[in-house]
């Protein structure tokens, strides 16, 4: 039923019949979770194999280098060789960090405050007003790090094709704006890619801060799900033919590829960026865990190793999107009170009810035994504007959680959407 057309007796009667269906659900005293946007235990199964055989001297000792001992600074260079080949990027330009990605971007964000850029001509510290683009509805860990350390946050709608760059365009024109968030693949929460018109305008567009910096957090770079995947244009490709090749600041990591938590992250970035963070970088650590590294190049092998792997990931987490999403189909595809994704890869499925009933939805959930992320968490600031947004996480929980969660989901949903309309 189209909620939105149907007359108030109609709407009285759904309410009804939804409210009691609702009743039935939270007697059974639920306790299930949609908010998880991690890997579930038979996913992880299938990198298991990495930790069974242990590593033999061979493995740590090799082409004269003993992996065992410091050194090697920037990352055994066999992981270099592979994020090189897999994300097409110079090995030259690569730098290989410790287990989480978010963590050096952090650290990256802390060394501009310190530091600087390559480019700028004093620390961001100093920068009055210092202001941050935050695509939303995006990732509430960027959106913190850039919170924490002052920077006054600016919302830029993303859409279909990635950020509306029509106003990034205009924001940047002002010299206190020193920066944007992207996740360009299968962003969390929409699953949505960008365009190579929008790539491609990032990379050109004239910023009055000479220090501008993207953070381009491609988490998902290769995660796809669907049998075609997204096509994402190289940044760096771009950059070269527009002269701004400083521009991007590049992350990555294996956590949703092997182990969260336990994975190895990398960054890349013009030669210019790296020698600058290398000064710092090296005051920082003697060298990442390399043996951790090995672990990882003995079971990835090869690009095509990893691509086979991530089929076999993708076709348990479509299992999962194409069960949310036909219970999504059944009764509110058609119900004018929500619109959905349908991502070809990534974690994440981007719900948007009817604006106003966001939280209201929540919190049925909620009282039914159901967490869902909280809502707001996907904008800056965790104020979802319109109250309107819910990101769903269908991967950690069972086929069997997660088919009645996306159920009680449905009639929250509506029941939201009715008891604004006419209560
Ligand atoms: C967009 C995005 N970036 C980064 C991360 C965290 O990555 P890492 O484990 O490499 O720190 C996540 C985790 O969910 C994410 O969704």
């Amino acid at each position: 039923m189209n909620i939105l057309k149907a007359n108030r007796e109609a709407l009285t009667e759904l309410y009804q019949s939804l409210r009691k269906e609702y009743e039935e659900y939270k007697a059974q005293n639920l306790s299930l979770d949609l908010s998880r946007g991690k890997p579930d235990s038979l996913q992880l199964d299938l990198t298991q194999p990495m930790l069974d055989t242990p590593l033999t001297r061979d493995d740590v000792v090799n082409g004269g280098i003993d992996y065992r001992n410091y050194g090697v600074f920037e990352g055994v260079p066999a992981m270099k060789k592979l994020f090189s080949e897999l994300f097409s990027i110079d090995e030259n330009n690569i730098f290989i960090g410790g287990n989480s990605s978010l963590q050096l971007m952090y650290d990256t964000m802390m060394r501009c405050m310190m530091f600087g850029t390559a480019d700028s001509p004093r620390p961001w510290v100093q920068v009055d007003k210092r202001k941050w683009l935050c695509v939303a509805p995006g990732y509430d860990r960027h959106f913190l790090i850039t919170e924490k350390l002052g920077f006054e946050l600016i919302t830029i709608p993303m859409r279909a094709d990635g950020p509306d760059m029509d106003l990034v365009e205009e924001y940047v024109k002002d010299p206190s704006v020193l920066g944007i968030w992207c996740v360009p693949k299968y962003s969390n929460p929409t699953g949505n890619t960008y365009s190579d018109t929008v790539v491609r305008r990032l990379a050109s567009m004239k910023c009055a801060a000479p220090d501008f910096r993207i953070f381009w957090d491609n988490a998902y770079g290769i995660h796809d799900i669907a049998e075609e995947g997204d096509h994402l244009m190289n940044i760096f490709d771009a950059c070269k033919e527009y002269g701004t090749e400083n521009r991007v600041f590049f992350y990555t990591s294996t956590s949703k590829i092997t182990f969260p938590g336990a994975g190895v992250a990398m960054m890349a970035m013009s030669d210019d960026n790296l020698n600058h963070a290398r000064s710092y970088l090296s005051a920082s650590t003697i060298g990442y865990d390399k043996l951790n590294q090995l672990r990882h190049i003995r079971f990835l092998k090869n690009p095509e190793h990893v691509r086979a792997h991530m089929r076999r990931l993708g076709d348990m987490i479509k299992e999962k999107f194409d069960l949310t999403l036909s219970i999504l189909d059944q009764t509110l595809l058609d119900s004018g009170v929500a619109t959905y994704t349908r991502p070809n890869g990534g974690y994440f499925i981007s719900l948007d009810v009817m604006p106003g009933t966001a939280k209201r939805v929540y919190d049925l959930m909620k009282e039914a035994g159901v967490t869902l992320t909280k809502v707001g968490a996907t904008y800056p600031y965790g104020i979802d504007p319109e109250d309107k947004n819910l990101r769903l996480a269908p991967t950690y929980c069972t086929l069997a959680d997660l088919s009645l969660s996306c159920k009680i989901l449905t009639v929250a949903v509506r029941m939201s959407a009715i008891e604004k309309l006419i209560f």
